[in-house]
C-alpha cells in the first residue's frame, strides 16, 4: 500500500467542518494556521509541563507572540500524578489575574496529560473558551489530541472528571517526535498499530513493512503514520462523537489494559498496557474462530518489533479479572469488549465470559522474575 502524504484533515459534524488537523515538520507555519481565529484581538495563553517548557516553550511563545495582542504561559511540573483539579485550579488563577475572558484562548502544547487538562480547563473556565491543540507525543498527535475528550483525575480515578470540548485547530509538528524517549514512542506505537487493527488491514500490513523507517522516526513515514491514524481516529469520531456506540471502538484492548494498567500501579505506560490488552483480546477472538493463530502470533511480532512488551508479570489473571469488573467501562454489569472480525474491523460484544478471559489473560501473564 502507497499512501500519498497530506498535510490537512478536516474533522466534521453533520456534514459540517468543525476544526483541522494540520501535519507539519515544524512551527513555522503555526502563525498563518491561527489567522482564521482572529488572533490579533485575543489573548492566548500555553499551557505546557515542565518538560516541553524546557524544549519549545521559547520557539511556540515567539511565534504566537506575532498572532496574538497578548501571550502568556501556565507551566505545571510534568507527570500523570499532576493530572488533576488542583493543577487546574491554577490554571483558572492565572487566567483570572491576567484578565482572560470569553474571546481569548488556550493552547495546550504537550502530550495527553497537557491536552486533557487544558482542554478541560478551556471547557469550564466562563463556561467554555476555545483552546487549540499542539500535541506533542505520539499519543497525543494520534489520539488523545483528536476527538474532543478532555478531562482530569480525581484521586485514584482515572479521567473521572471531564467535558467534550472540541478544539478549535490540532497543530501537529512531527519533528517534535524526536526527542521523545524511546519507551514514550513505543507505547504511542501502541495505539497506531490499534488503529490499524480495528479498522484497516491494509494500514496495519503497512506500519509493519515500514518499521525499520517509523522506528527509526523518518519525518516523511512519521507523516505517514500520524496522517493514517488520524485518518481513523477521525472516521470514529465523526460517526460517533459523544461515544455512544462506533467511538467504543477505540477502545479495543482498554478492557484488560486499564485493570493491567492499574495493577501495575500505573508503572507500565498507557499504550502498552493498551497492547497487552490487545493481544488478550486476540486470544478471545482466536478461541472464537475469529482470527487465525498466525494472527495472533503476526500481532505480537508487530508489537515487539516495535518495542511494545507483549508479556506482563507480577499480576495474576483472577486479578486481572476483578479489576476489570471494578472498571467504568462496565455497563449494567456487563463487560463491553472489543472484538475482531477479522484483523482491520472492530465490533463490540457483551458475551465475553469470565472463562475466556482468564484463558486469553494465561497468555499474556507470567510469574515474576
Ligand atoms: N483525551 C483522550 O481522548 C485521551 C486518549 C488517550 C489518552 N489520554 C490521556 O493522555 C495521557 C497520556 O498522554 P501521553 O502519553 O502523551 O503522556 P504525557 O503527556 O505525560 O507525556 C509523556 C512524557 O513525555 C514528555 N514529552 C511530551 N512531549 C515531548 C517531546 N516532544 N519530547 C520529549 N518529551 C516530551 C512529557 O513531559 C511527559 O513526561 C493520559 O493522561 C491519558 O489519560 C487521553
Amino acid at each position: 500500500m502507497q499512501y500519498e502524504k497530506n498535510s490537512r484533515l478536516t474533522v466534521k459534524r453533520d456534514g459540517k467542518a468543525i476544526y483541522d488537523i494540520v501535519l507539519a515538520d515544524s512551527f513555522a507555519g503555526l502563525p498563518k494556521e491561527l489567522e482564521t481565529l482572529n488572533p490579533a484581538g485575543r489573548k492566548a495563553c500555553v499551557v505546557t509541563d515542565s518538560n516541553v517548557a524546557a524544549l519549545y516553550l521559547c520557539e511556540v511563545t515567539d511565534k504566537l507572540s506575532g498572532c496574538f495582542r497578548i501571550v502568556t504561559s501556565y507551566v505545571f511540573p510534568a507527570g500523570e500524578e499532576n493530572k488533576n483539579l488542583d493543577t487546574v485550579r491554577g490554571v483558572y488563577e492565572h487566567l483570572i489575574v491576567n484578565r482572560f475572558d470569553r474571546k481569548d484562548l488556550l493552547i495546550a502544547l504537550g502530550g495527553g496529560v497537557v491536552g486533557d487538562l487544558c482542554g478541560f480547563a478551556a471547557a469550564t473556565y466562563l463556561r467554555g473558551v476555545d483552546f487549540i491543540q499542539i500535541p506533542t507525543t505520539l499519543l497525543s498527535q494520534v489520539d488523545s489530541g483528536i476527538g474532543g475528550k478532555t478531562g482530569v483525575d480525581f484521586d485514584a480515578y482515572k479521567n473521572m472528571v471531564g467535558a467534550f470540548h472540541m478544539p478549535k485547530l490540532v497543530y501537529t509538528n512531527l519533528a517534535v517526535l524526536k526527542t521523545l524517549s524511546e519507551e514514550q514512542f513505543s507505547a504511542g506505537m501502541g495505539e497506531v498499530i490499534k488503529h490499524g487493527l480495528i479498522r484497516d488491514r491494509d494500514y496495519y500490513d503497512w506500519l509493519t513493512e515500514n518499521r525499520d523507517a517509523v522506528r527509526a522516526r523518518d519525518l516523511d513515514a512519521l507523516h505517514l503514520a500520524v496522517q493514517e491514524s488520524d485518518r481513523i481516529k477521525r472516521e470514529v469520531v465523526e460517526i460517533d462523537p459523544t461515544e455512544q456506540n462506533e467511538r467504543a471502538t477505540l477502545n479495543f484492548g482498554h478492557t484488560l489494559g486499564h485493570a493491567i494498567e492499574k495493577l501495575k500501579n500505573f508503572s507500565l505506560l498507557h499504550g502498552h498496557c493498551v497492547a497487552l490488552g490487545a493481544l488478550a483480546a486476540l486470544k478471545i477472538c482466536e478461541a472464537r474462530g475469529l482470527v487465525t493463530k498466525k494472527d495472533v502470533t503476526d500481532c505480537e511480532a508487530a508489537f515487539a518489533s516495535y518495542g511494545i512488551p507483549t508479556r506482563v508479570s507480577g499480576i495474576s489473571a483472577d486479578e486481572v479479572i476483578r479489576a476489570t469488573k471494578n472498571d467504568k467501562k462496565m455497563e449494567a454489569g456487563v463487560i463491553r469488549f472489543i472484538l475482531l472480525d477479522p484483523v482491520g474491523h472492530a465490533y463490540i460484544d457483551r458475551t465475553v465470559s469470565e472463562e475466556e478471559m482468564r484463558r486469553a489473560l494465561a497468555y499474556i501473564t507470567v510469574p515474576e522474575q
